[in-house]
């Protein structure tokens, strides 16, 4: 049973769980891990914009919320470096309209998504004249969001197995080893427990795929280093699902 909340503001993408999902054949999983990875920045985003008008300026988590929000915004540029570096160049030779397509909606976001940045690193700088407003918090995000979540839904259609399976595919074992690569080097304390506080553990459990010694580092070693961002997530450092309540003044 999905423990996800019913009514988010930016809808999950709709996928269907099985425990024969085979993670050494990219044909078939690339598009699925896609969806995975995907559907865990809409639970960040869902989780900054219902979070942040309950804090109030004077609470001591504006700062953690705001380097919460921060993980979110430089995960999503990573994500997009890895796709527009590796992922969308070797598929542009099958499908040059879609990566394209694909590539060009990165840039439609992307002024919203500085803006909102700008706004966070005034906050947590101390910038002259900036206070903490949650509700501006949320007016930013409506300014972009639902371009980028749309992004994220259409994308997955353009990496399908249908498509997939028209490569040539030793290129794309290729091209997987090489993004993984990239993953490898993203900042783990704050992407890896990322991914691990924002994925839906109880309904997807196999993913992510990795060797059970790396997931309890995340858990264990990792989530501890930026122990202070991960109340505001919407599942616990095990994976259970969470609520942050704001500190009354
Ligand atoms: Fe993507």
């Amino acid at each position: 049973m999905s423990t996800e909340n019913a009514a988010p503001r930016f809808p999950l993408i709709p996928i269907t769980y099985s425990p024969d999902w085979d993670y050494s054949n990219h044909v078939t999983i690339f598009s699925i891990e896609m969806t995975m990875i995907h559907n865990v920045f809409i639970r960040g985003l869902n989780s900054i914009y219902e979070n942040a008008p309950s804090i109030p300026a004077s609470s001591s988590d504006v700062i953690p919320f705001v380097g919460y929000a921060l993980a979110w915004v430089s995960n999503i540029h990573d994500h997009h470096h890895g796709e527009e570096d590796i992922v969308f160049p070797f598929l542009q030779e099958n499908f040059p309209d879609d990566m394209h397509k694909n590539i060009e909606e990165h840039k439609t976001f992307r002024g919203g998504l500085d803006a909102l940045e700008e706004y966070l690193k005034a906050v947590q700088q101390g910038t002259k004249g900036v206070k903490w407003d949650g509700e501006k918090v949320k007016a930013l995000i409506e300014a972009f969001g639902d371009g980028l979540v749309e992004h994220l839904h259409e994308e997955i259609p353009t990496i399908s197995p249908e498509r997939l399976s028209q490569v040539d595919h030793d290129g794309l074992a290729k091209m997987v080893a090489v993004h993984n690569e990239h993953i490898k080097n993203l900042p783990m304390a704050t992407a890896h427990v990322h991914v691990f506080t924002h994925h839906d553990f109880e309904t997807y459990p196999s993913w992510p795929p990795l060797p059970a010694p790396v997931s309890w580092f995340v858990r264990n070693v990792l989530y501890f280093r930026r122990h202070s961002f991960w109340k505001f997530a919407p599942y616990s450092r095990t994976g259970k699902p969470q609520t942050y309540v704001a500190p009354s003044q």
